[in-house]
């Protein structure tokens, strides 16, 4: 029997479950003439999403990994690639002509994979940039409307500080292409369109993703789990209870849950997945744990516990936000009603490790 859960790649039917009204709303709004930005914490499923969305268009689209992007003249060949593999290149050909910088456009006639490079240039690749952005407008049709997604958005500034500037710049004076941004880091994201300085402020409707609601995932649970135990229900609740319905890690564990009871495992099976999953993780945990600073391990400690760091007397309380913060920021906590450890593995290592 295949295990029924998935984790780790983009998931899509059959271990794709609700986000039926944001499927919807993603759908309808790649109809109109702006442009989408969505946030959540990592791993929530923005990429899943939105990739479902896109294809059910049946529009021709560009992915781009912000995060896999080294330069500017990376960014400009990577979007061109993208241009190439999706529309015919005997069809877009001719717009090659016009660049100002003439890129290498090779083809490997074993693999039919394509290579494409920009020389490095004395502007930094701005203008192959500007060219390839130049060539998204024109190739896309209005009754067939390119979108363009940039996951991981947030790394442009990584790419170079100017960057944001410099894009916002092309893209508003565009019009005929959907742009989509994603992004996990919510601060740097919010940075970046929702900062009245920041050139992206307002450029597009922001949509945050949340957790997968919990009877929803019962369901998804329930069904697949029937096919190795009786107890499905309980199971699923079990399994919940510790991940709070967080999407990846729900799905992380009921994998292994599943598996373990398929293999006829006795005792406590749930506790004996946890286990498994948090020793193929220890090394890791343990190498970030000593990268923690004081204060860090501290905040880390108190919402593992359930607490409010802020309001956590025993360090002042700015020391304790601009930590929460930088936490934050790195994914390592997140938001909702409560402050929450992103990983509830690594928050129950801490628990047996460090407070016990
Ligand atoms: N709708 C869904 N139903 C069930 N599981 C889901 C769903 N969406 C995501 N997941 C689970 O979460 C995992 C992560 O999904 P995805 O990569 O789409 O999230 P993401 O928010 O883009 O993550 P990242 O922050 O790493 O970019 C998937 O591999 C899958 O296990
Ligand atoms: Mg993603």
């Amino acid at each position: 029997m295949e295990n029924p859960f998935k984790f780790g790649s983009l998931v899509d039917a059959p271990y794709f479950t609700d986000r039926v009204k944001e499927l919807e709303y993603i759908i309808q709004f790649l109809k109109s003439e702006n442009h989408l930005i969505l946030i959540s914490p990592r791993r929530f499923g923005k990429s899943s999403l939105v990739r479902k969305a896109v294809l059910k268009t049946k529009r021709p689209y560009l992915w781009l990994n912000m995060q896999a992007v080294l330069s500017k003249e990376d960014l400009a060949a990577k979007l061109l690639k993208a241009l190439l593999n999706q529309y015919k290149f005997e069809k877009i050909k001719y717009y090659l002509r016009n660049f100002r910088v003439v890129p290498s456009v090779n083809m490997n006639p074993m693999t039919d994979e394509l290579t494409v490079s920009f020389q490095p240039s004395s502007d930094n690749g701005m203008t192959a940039i500007e060219d390839v952005m130049a060539m998204l407008q024109k190739v896309s049709t209005p009754d067939n409307k390119l979108i363009v997604v940039f996951d991981e958005f947030q790394s442009i500034l990584e790419v170079d500080k100017n960057m944001d500037k410099q894009l916002r710049a092309i893209m508003q004076e565009q019009i005929g292409v959907n742009y989509v941004f994603l992004g996990s880091q919510e601060s740097m994201m919010t940075d970046i369109f929702e900062c009245v300085k920041s050139p992206f402020y307002h450029f597009g409707m922001l949509m945050r993703l949340s957790k997968i609601p919990y009877d929803d995932f019962k369901a998804y649970l329930t069904e697949r789990l029937s096919s190795v135990t009786d107890s499905e229900e309980l199971v699923a609740d079990e399994i919940l209870a510790f991940t709070s319905c967080h999407p990846y890690y729900t799905q992380e564990l009921a994998f292994a849950v599943w598996n373990n009871l398929l293999l006829g495992k006795q005792g406590n099976v749930m506790q004996l997945s946890v286990d498994e999953i948090i020793a193929t993780h220890d090394l890791d945990y343990e190498r970030l744990w000593l990268n923690f600073n004081k204060t860090d391990k501290y905040v880390m400690v108190s919402v593992s516990m359930g607490n409010n760091p802020i309001q956590d007397r025993k360090l002042p309380t700015s020391t304790m936000t601009s930590a929460v913060l930088r936490l934050t920021k790195k994914g390592y906590i997140f938001r909702s009603d409560k402050y929450e450890v992103e990983d509830p593995f690594l928050q129950r290592w801490i628990l047996k490790n460090v407070v016990d």
